[in-house]
């Protein structure tokens, strides 16, 4: 179902509401007084002075003058499309959410995007991409907000503003425009090396992804399922690209750059228009919600490890299409708001400390960047479910409220008493025990192992695959001006791999340090027998 067309108030919304400002057969001004000209301003004679008083010329320059709005502080520059997806109903005994039963159709609208380069940035630079989707679920709307690289550089959201002012440019000479390629993001990522994994990842091919369609998503932290029956399982979320997964290599990725800036948003636009629809799948890799929620010794609430799929296989519980086109990049691609807490009954949150920072950040940006509280009201942030909150007033409001009592229970607006705890439909947060401990600030010591899943990645790495993580490693480190950083960079690839960090050094031209932790190999994958314990369906 599409967003309602008209109001209680008999006011038409949404779509029919976007009409109306390029209706009817007349040019007018934004009250709809027709116009007669809109070519020349008004003047005192034919080479006279413009007079204050055109209305028309006011009202046109104005609106002009505040046409842009911020940019996103990060992930600014992005292409979107809308879509459909189809439950399989395979989820059914883990999670009661409705959006994944057997074929049920949910709208959807997704967002893939770069981290650091501004709105008008290239699209084939060496980065993370972001892969958001809106469903529109007849239960509210549910946004995954994930990455197209399973890890991230931090584990507490403390950080964030942190590694973002290194990932930027300098703000000094404002370069690089859209890379990590610079002194202060190296500065970083060696000096914190929780973020080696992350890093790692980006130096991989999965850095220079050759098509949005061509890109997995990761939701990228565990999450947690619940069933009709109150259960619940741990979860971490995937997209699997029907196309396979591509990237460009190098030379392509700086060519395309040059040629053209906007090679993936185009690629997407021009798939979509041709009729060949991208489709992923979306998985999810369960395990037991333990008290320790640690999974084969990984602990669940880092998100700087990944759950090998030896040891927990994706499966799948549905299909995305993306087919059709946004009809205005503004209204749609830039406007739309996730946030990783629009969840619906049956996914809830675990308390990995960077999930708990986003739940915060998104609303939180999203009011200054689009201009107050008011901001679901866009069509393209309007949830497909009925809405009937208790929010009034505020900058952009376009609701026409009525009624005089917006608090529950009340005995003036009557007809929604509202009995706390009686919609056994509602969102209800897991109630979960919270150990009794100490207020503290500092990491657990399960998040101080840096280097053994950096290992296990590379150790996946077919012989061209390492030969392209040693060149990005060579060109970008080359690239810092400070030789120090240089160094540190060595030392921390030291810990990964001695063949890594011996090629390059050399392509430095310095010498190669010895690691400083034990290269531990990782510990062999269970006998395809025991897949199945992790998943409840069977
Ligand atoms: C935007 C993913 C961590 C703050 C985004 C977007 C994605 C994303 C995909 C773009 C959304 C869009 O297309 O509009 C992730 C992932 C993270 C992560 C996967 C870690 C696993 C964080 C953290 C923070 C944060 C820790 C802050 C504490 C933001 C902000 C935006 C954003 C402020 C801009 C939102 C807007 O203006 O609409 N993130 N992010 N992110 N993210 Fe994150």
């Amino acid at each position: 179902s599409g967003p309602e067309t008209v109001s209680p108030t008999g006011r038409p919304t949404g779509a029919a509401q976007a009409d109306m400002a390029q209706g009817g057969e007349y040019l007018t001004t934004a009250q709809g007084a027709r116009l007669y000209d809109t070519d020349h301003s008004l003047k005192a004679g034919a080479r006279g002075p413009v007079l204050l008083q055109d209305h028309h010329l006011r009202e046109k320059i104005t609106h002009f003058d505040h046409e842009r709005i911020p940019e996103r502080v990060v992930h600014a520059r992005g292409a979107a499309a809308h879509g459909v997806f189809k439950g399989y109903g395979t989820a059914a005994k883990v999670t009661k959410a409705a959006f994944l039963a057997k074929d049920v159709e949910t709208p959807v609208f997704t967002r893939f995007s770069t981290v650091l380069g501004s709105r008008g940035s290239s699209d084939t630079v060496r980065d993370t991409r972001g892969f958001a989707t809106k469903f529109y679920t007849a239960e509210g709307t549910f946004d995954l907000v994930g990455n197209n690289i399973p890890v991230f550089f931090i584990q507490d959201a403390v950080k964030f503003p942190d590694i973002i002012h290194a990932g930027k440019p300098h703000p000094d000479r404002e370069i690089p425009q859209a890379q990590s390629a610079h002194d202060t993001f190296w500065d970083f990522v060696t000096l914190h090396t929780e973020a080696t994994h992350h890093t790692l990842w980006n130096m991989s091919d999965r850095g220079i992804p050759r098509s949005y369609r061509m890109m997995e998503g990761f939701g990228v932290h565990t999450f947690r399922l619940v069933n009709a029956e109150g259960a619940t399982t741990l979860v971490k979320f995937h997209w699997k690209p029907r196309l396979g997964v591509h990237s460009l290599v190098w030379e392509e990725a700086q060519l395309v750059n040059g040629m053209d800036p906007d090679f993936h948003r185009r690629d997407l636009a021009d798939a979509i228009e041709a009729g060949a629809y991208p489709q992923w799948e979306l998985g999810i890799q369960t395990f037991p919600d333990t008290p320790d929620q640690t999974f084969e010794g990984i602990d669940l609430l880092d998100p700087t490890n990944i759950v090998p799929e030896e040891l927990a296989p994706v499966r799948p519980v549905g299909l995305l299409t993306l087919n059709a086109n946004p009809s205005n990049f503004f209204a749609e691609t830039e406007q739309v708001a996730f946030h990783p807490g629009h969840l619906v009954p049956g996914i809830d949150i675990t308390d990995d400390p960077l999930l708990s920072g986003r739940l915060f950040s998104y609303l939180d940006t999203q009011i200054s960047r689009l201009g107050g509280p008011n901001f679901a009201q866009i069509p393209i942030n309007r949830t497909h479910a009925p809405v009937n909150d208790m929010h009034r007033d505020g900058m952009h409001q376009t609701a026409v409220h009525t009624g005089v009592a917006p608090y529950r229970p009340n005995s003036l607006d009557g007809g929604c008493p509202f009995l706390a705890g009686a919609d056994t439909g509602a969102y209800i947060e897991v109630p979960r025990e919270v150990p009794a401990a100490k207020k503290v600030r500092e990491a657990p010591a399960s998040f101080s192992d840096h280097f053994s899943q950096p290992r296990l990645f590379w150790l996946s790495m077919s012989p061209v695959e390492r030969e392209h993580i040693i060149a990005a490693y060579t060109f970008e480190l080359g690239k810092c001006y400070e030789q120090s950083i240089k160094e540190r960079g060595l030392k921390v690839l030291a810990n990964i791999d001695p063949e890594l960090c011996e090629q390059v050094a050399m392509g430095l031209g310095l010498p190669a340090p010895a690691a400083t932790v034990s290269l531990t190999t990782p510990a062999p994958s269970p006998a395809l027998s025991q897949l199945g314990q992790t998943w409840p369906l069977d």
